[in-house]
């Protein structure tokens, strides 16, 4: 994976430090509460991962399946939610936490979908925000990095379902996304 990467973007040291920083504010926020996270899959799972494990208390877990890109690196701008929650969240702290909010578009799709079960409060968390292509009017409650226009792979997030397993944020060489990345 190494030889396809063009610049690290967000590294280890960076991301370790942020989800420490990120974690005290949430266990300020969510202590006492019956909190549950609803993670958005597949790109959240190592955000996700290591979060959750910072936390000192006990909190459910569900999850939310968005698409919109496929195996392209252009939001489609429909996006498809399927979910089959196995915890009931009426009345539960909902926190939502989703890889990169983009155009927004997922993220509105979701949090309008969860908010149908009535939850008593529902936020959302990011590892990464770009907002230069905002299509949707929605800002997360917490976010971890603010990041240009150029897509970017690894710790979670995919292109074509490849590099999520990265242990940090990166941008690919261009011939990579030309020749799709075999
Ligand atoms: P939005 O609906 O445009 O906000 O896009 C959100 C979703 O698109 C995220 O949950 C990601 O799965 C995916 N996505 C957006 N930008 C990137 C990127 O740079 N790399 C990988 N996935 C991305
Ligand atoms: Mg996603």
């Amino acid at each position: 994976m190494e030889k396809d990467i063009a610049r690290v973007v967000v590294d280890e040291k960076q991301i370790k430090d942020k989800l420490i920083e990120l974690s005290k504010t949430l266990i300020n926020d969510y202590q006492n509460k019956e909190w549950t996270i609803i993670a958005v899959l597949n790109g959240s799972l190592v955000f996700l991962a290591d979060l959750i494990r910072l936390i000192p208390f006990s909190v459910r877990l569900d999850t939310i399946d968005a698409s919109s890109y496929g195996d392209s690196t252009i939001s489609k701008g429909e996006v498809n939610i399927i979910h089959n929650f196995k915890i009931d969240i009426e009345g539960k702290h909902v926190l939502v936490i989703d890889d990169i909010i983009d155009t927004g578009n997922t993220l509105k799709k979701v949090l309008a979908d969860i908010k149908k079960y009535s939850p008593a409060s529902l936020k959302s968390c990011v590892l990464l925000n770009r907002s230069g292509r905002r299509q949707s009017k929605i800002k997360p409650d917490y976010c971890c990095f603010n990041v240009g226009d150029d897509f970017v792979v690894g710790y979670g997030l995919d292109y074509n379902n490849k590099y999520r397993n990265l242990p940090y944020v990166a941008v690919l060489n261009d011939e990579c996304y030309r020749r799709n990345c075999p």
